[in-house]
């Protein structure tokens, strides 16, 4: 694909009706199966837009994004700001730590202060489980959640599910629907207090996979069985036979007290070692959304293994899959043919 070819995907869906009816992407749990896989054809093409030496569309041209960050991170903010900008929006980052929230700002005023700037999406990380539903509810444009508390990570468990599907694909094993079917999905770490692991479980599950989870009873969220997951505390058990091992990392920010031993310990019972990780499925798939603490939750010859990991997959297509979603969600706003309608007034609703 070369510069002047960038992707026109929304020439392809329905006409009369719109693939993904939704204004915002707040939760995995509010989509169905269909606008999962929806928005991953989507990301597709930006996949091989992002490999070109020249990256610049202009499907966005003209539109202001602000990516509203009440906590830290690297990856999803970077890969917001460079989403937005390849596809030629006007991107600014609002950090809370430099801003009027630290003068006593409420999260609402916040919120409608942004709004009021006009800005035609917002991406938006907080501290707080429900708090980036909360602004949806106050604000006029589409927005997207980055993370909220111990709730959701959306784009994650998106970001996710495309690496696998590449590398399924690469070794010629995947489908484009169902593409988890009859694969077992380990993820093991601090489940408690893990939006990844919660958006993973849902869309992990409408892919057809089976999900483990496994972490030490301090760490695993009570009543999680009713996810639908199998609950282990013994890694290895939660090992055997796994397709695809998916390690987070102990979010010693989010605890309040003492949840572990110690980490030499916690490694000891839940690190991925290369020993270790030859009790699941011969050439099972490693995962890890970052940012990792190597030699704790996993060792650094695994998070590198060539043919094994896909870390840095994870990071690729954590751009393709923000372009998708910025795209699908501001077509409205830009008028795409089957993505509003006029009212008796003339305006789109
Ligand atoms: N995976 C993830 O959300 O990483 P960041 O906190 O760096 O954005």
């Amino acid at each position: 694909m070369t510069s002047a070819q960038t992707p026109s995907s929304h020439t392809r869906f329905p006409a009369g009706g719109r693939a993904f009816p939704h204004r915002d992407l707040i939760a995995i749990g509010a989509l169905a199966t269909h606008e999962i896989l929806y928005l991953l054809e989507e990301a597709e093409p930006w996949v091989a837009f992002n490999r070109q030496p020249a990256k610049h569309a202009d499907a966005l041209a003209g539109l202001t994004i602000i990516n509203a960050f009440f906590e830290n991170s690297t990856r999803t903010l970077l890969s917001f700001e460079i989403a937005g900008k390849r596809l030629g929006a006007d991107v600014v980052n609002m950090h809370a730590a430099q801003s009027s929230v630290k003068k006593g700002e409420t999260l609402i005023d916040t919120a409608k202060t942004l709004n009021a700037m006009r800005a035609d999406a917002l991406v938006i990380r907080h501290g707080s489980s429900g708090a980036v539903g909360l602004i949806a509810d106050k604000v006029d444009c589409p927005v997207l959640n980055a993370g909220d508390g111990q709730h959701e990570h959306p784009t994650q468990a998106l970001l996710d599910a495309l690496a696998l599907r590449h590398a399924l694909r690469e070794r010629g094993e995947a489908s484009s629907d169902g593409m988890m079917v009859g694969r077992t999905v380990t993820i093991c770490g601090d489940v408690l207090h893990s939006r990844v692991a919660r958006s993973n479980v849902l869309c992990l599950q409408a892919l057809g996979a089976t999900v483990r989870v496994c972490a030490p009873p301090a760490l695993m969220p009570l009543g999680i069985e009713a996810m639908g997951v199998e609950v282990f505390h013994h890694f290895d058990a939660a090992l055997a036979g796994a397709d695809v091992v998916m390690m987070l990392r102990l979010q010693n920010e989010r605890m309040d007290g003492q949840f572990i031993p110690s980490p030499r310990e916690y490694r000891h019972l839940y690190g991925l070692t290369s020993k270790r990780l030859a009790l699941a499925a011969p050439d099972a798939i490693v995962m890890h959304p970052g940012p990792m603490n190597r030699g704790v939750e996993i060792d650094s010859d695994v998070a590198d293994m060539p043919g094994r990991s896909i870390i840095t997959s994870q990071v690729e297509m954590g751009v393709a899959i923000r372009m998708a979603c910025l795209d699908v969600l501001t077509r409205k706003a830009r008028r795409i043919p089957g993505w509003g309608a006029k009212d008796s007034a003339g305006e789109w609703v």
